[in-house]
């Protein structure tokens, strides 16, 4: 059995992944720019799994890396997590996020196709949903971007279906992700974000840590059972495992394969304030704000599809994602 290529490894699903395909057996190499996440990552991730990663510091789209890297290794699929993700961003810096993530992807498959690789596993997200109102998300709910970030993943799905249309021999799974959240049990990878966190758990935990005075919560007039935004929170290693089951599934059929990767439970933003209080033990100021512009009342996902067909079931709850989450930041902020 050939190695993983894992572009984007280094960072936060990239590096749970690379976990739990060693737990499963699997060998990787990875290639990272750096670009947000950081070398010592990659000492890290060979202690947990006690095993020598082969890691290329470098672009995706830098073609000859490529071809370099699939020269000295023999690899018999790629999982693609390299990308800009910040929604926000996206908006101020579109041409960096249309560059960085659709020329990567066009590079890699390049690349894929020259040396005759044809299983890729693609990190999509719930945002190719749009504003569709209808939950639980199926995958065949319609789709739809509203900001430049959502629309390179629609994008990419396109590209990667109109490959498959024009060569059948390629595997592909393209994994929809809802919100990952928490770190693996070790407390050693996270995710660190630089500035002040977009995201929700993250930004909770600077409150927890007192770096920030309170959380503040996007509107309470949604239509939901508090009003506050509900959405599909998973931990991470869960979603990490949904890889592995991705990747074995794609040594047994060709095709192109979509999956939700979500627990089907919504939370709303003071049910997990809630939980993280519990969690840490700690109080958690809150004040309730205007809407954040472009958000939705409710995302949560039907999970019936990767149950059914990959075994996928979400085995942690979202007090677990807490404890785990505060475990790990913890460690960074409060030595
Ligand atoms: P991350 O930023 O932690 O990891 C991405 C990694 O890719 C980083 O280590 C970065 O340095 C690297 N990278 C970026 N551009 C690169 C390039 N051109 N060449 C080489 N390396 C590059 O992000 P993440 O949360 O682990 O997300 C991974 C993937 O999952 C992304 O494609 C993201 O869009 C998608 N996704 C994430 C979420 C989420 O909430 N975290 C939700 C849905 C989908
Ligand atoms: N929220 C707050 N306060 C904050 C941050 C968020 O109240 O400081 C609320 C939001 O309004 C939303 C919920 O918490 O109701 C979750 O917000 P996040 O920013 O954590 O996550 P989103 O669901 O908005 O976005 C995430 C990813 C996007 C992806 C989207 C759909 O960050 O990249 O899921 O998959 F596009």
């Amino acid at each position: 059995m050939g190695k993983i290529l894992i572009t984007g490894g280094l960072g936060y699903i990239g590096s749970h992944t690379i976990v739990e395909l060693y737990n499963n057996k699997y060998e990787v190499v990875i290639i990272d720019n750096l670009y947000n996440s950081k070398e010592e990552v990659h000492k890290t991730l060979e202690t947990i799994v006690n095993k020598k990663i082969s890691f290329y510091k470098g672009d995706v789209r830098d073609k000859e890396l490529l071809r370099k890297i699939f020269k000295e290794n023999n690899i018999s699929g790629v999982i693609h997590f390299a990308g800009l993700k910040a929604v926000g961003e996206s908006c101020e810096i579109p041409l960096e996020y249309y560059n960085n993530n659709i020329y990567s992807t066009l590079v890699l498959l390049e690349a894929m196709k020259e040396y005759n690789v044809k299983r890729i596993v693609f990190s999509s997200s719930a945002t190719v949903y749009g504003l569709c109102k209808e939950v639980p998300l199926k995958e065949t709910a319609p789709l739809d971007a509203t900001n430049p970030y959502g629309r390179t993943k629609l994008y990419i799905e396109g590209i990667l279906k109109d490959l498959y249309a024009s060569d059948n021999s390629w595997e592909i799974a393209i994994l929809r992700y809802f919100n990952p959240v928490g770190a693996h049990k070790s407390g050693l990878i996270g995710e660190r974000p630089n500035g002040i966190p977009n995201n929700l758990v993250p930004y909770i935990a600077e409150v927890a840590a007192g770096i920030r005075p309170y959380v503040r919560v996007f509107g309470n007039d949604y239509d939901t059972k508090d009003g506050t935004g509900v959405r599909d929170y998973i931990h991470v290693s869960d979603l990490a495992y949904g890889h592995v089951l991705a990747i074995d599934k794609l040594s047994k059929v060709h095709g192109l394969l979509i999956y939700n990767l979500g627990t089907g439970n919504g939370y709303s933003v003071l049910d997990v304030i809630k939980a993280f209080e519990k969690a840490s033990n700690l109080e958690i100021p809150y004040k309730i704000c205007d809407r954040r512009p472009g958000d939705i009342a409710a995302s949560y996902a039907d999970p019936t599809k990767a149950y059914n067909e990959l075994g996928f079931k979400a085995k942690y709850g979202i007090e677990e994602m807490m404890e785990d989450q505060w475990r790990f930041q913890e460690h960074i902020y409060i030595k």
